[in-house]
């Protein structure tokens, strides 16, 4: 693995996440033969404004229950496993991080998805499948980690079939830079790589994609994270919460990405590309 993805692996590979997922459910009474999507979704939709974001991708992708579809950068896996539940699909998930894609299998076996929702181990840079294989792709606040964001969206194209699309909802940069560190996607500077949403356009553009919709969501970004605080003294922090995934300073990341919002140093794009069928 490359150094510098490999400072992001690294970042993104709590030990033992999963029996540390089940021990919150534990601690919160859920009977395990009984979880629900619900259940993990403090846990297990890592982006900003979480299930309620996912829900309204869902509503404009347009992808239909015939359709399989590629995840690029799951996580652990929450929004994989909603777009199949609510379309009826079959996604796979793609993630740098082994740890969170073992804990990605494991809970969506313990949901009894496994039939239709698959994971792998892999960098969105070289994706393991061959030319024109899915019918969609979608990516959730992945881009940050990545430097080579025309790399990243040829290797999508590449995978897609002629005529689908892609959706991406990303964090951006915007006109004041640098952003405050850490925030929830990067402990320093040396592994966030933010460009302004008019960069971003070109970059999907120059990767061949069509752009057919493009939506500014940062206000409600900064309305999702008001009330983001800085913390004092210990952190109280739930059962269940996305500090298991990226450590227990979870409160000064929030602080600091609402700071980035309110600044206009970060802002958040949803957007919808297609490959063209020619
Ligand atoms: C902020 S999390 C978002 C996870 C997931 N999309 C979600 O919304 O819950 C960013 C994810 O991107 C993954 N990632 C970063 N760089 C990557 C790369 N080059 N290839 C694949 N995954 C990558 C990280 O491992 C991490 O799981």
């Amino acid at each position: 693995m490359m150094k510098d993805v490999q400072s992001i692996h690294n970042y993104y590979s709590p030990n033992d996440l999963y029996n540390k997922i089940i021990e919150g459910l534990h601690k919160l009474e859920k009977d395990l033969s009984k979880v629900t999507l619900d259940d993990l979704q403090p846990v297990d939709e890592f982006h900003i404004r979480g299930d309620t974001a996912t829900k309204e991708l869902i509503k404009l992708c347009g992808f239909t229950p015939d359709m399989h579809i590629l995840d690029v950068g799951c996580g652990i896996g929450g929004s994989t496993r909603r777009l199949s539940h609510e379309i009826g699909c079959r996604v796979t998930g793609i993630d740098l991080s082994d740890e969170y894609i073992d804990t990605a299998e494991r809970l969506t076996t313990l949901l009894n998805m496994q039939e239709r929702v698959k994971f792998h181990a892999t960098s969105a840079l070289s994706l393991p499948f061959e030319d024109n294989s899915f019918d969609g792709v979608w990516s959730l606040q992945m881009n940050m980690n990545v430097e080579d964001k025309l790399a990243w969206l040829k290797e999508t194209y590449r995978v897609l079939k002629p005529g689908s699309r892609v959706i991406l909802y990303e964090v951006c940069g915007h006109k004041n830079t640098p952003p405050h560190f850490p925030v929830p996607w990067a402990q320093d500077g040396s592994m966030s790589f933010l460009v302004p949403p008019k960069a971003f356009k070109e970059i999907i553009q120059a990767a061949g994609f069509d752009i057919t919709l493009w939506h500014d969501k940062t206000d409600l970004a900064q309305k999702a994270f008001v009330n983001a605080k800085e913390p004092v003294g210990e952190p109280n922090l739930p059962a269940l919460g996305v500090y298991l995934l990226v450590g227990k300073d979870i409160q000064t990341k929030a602080y600091n990405l609402r700071r980035n919002l309110d600044e206009e140093r970060v802002s958040l794009i949803e957007t919808v590309a297609v490959k063209p069928r020619s």
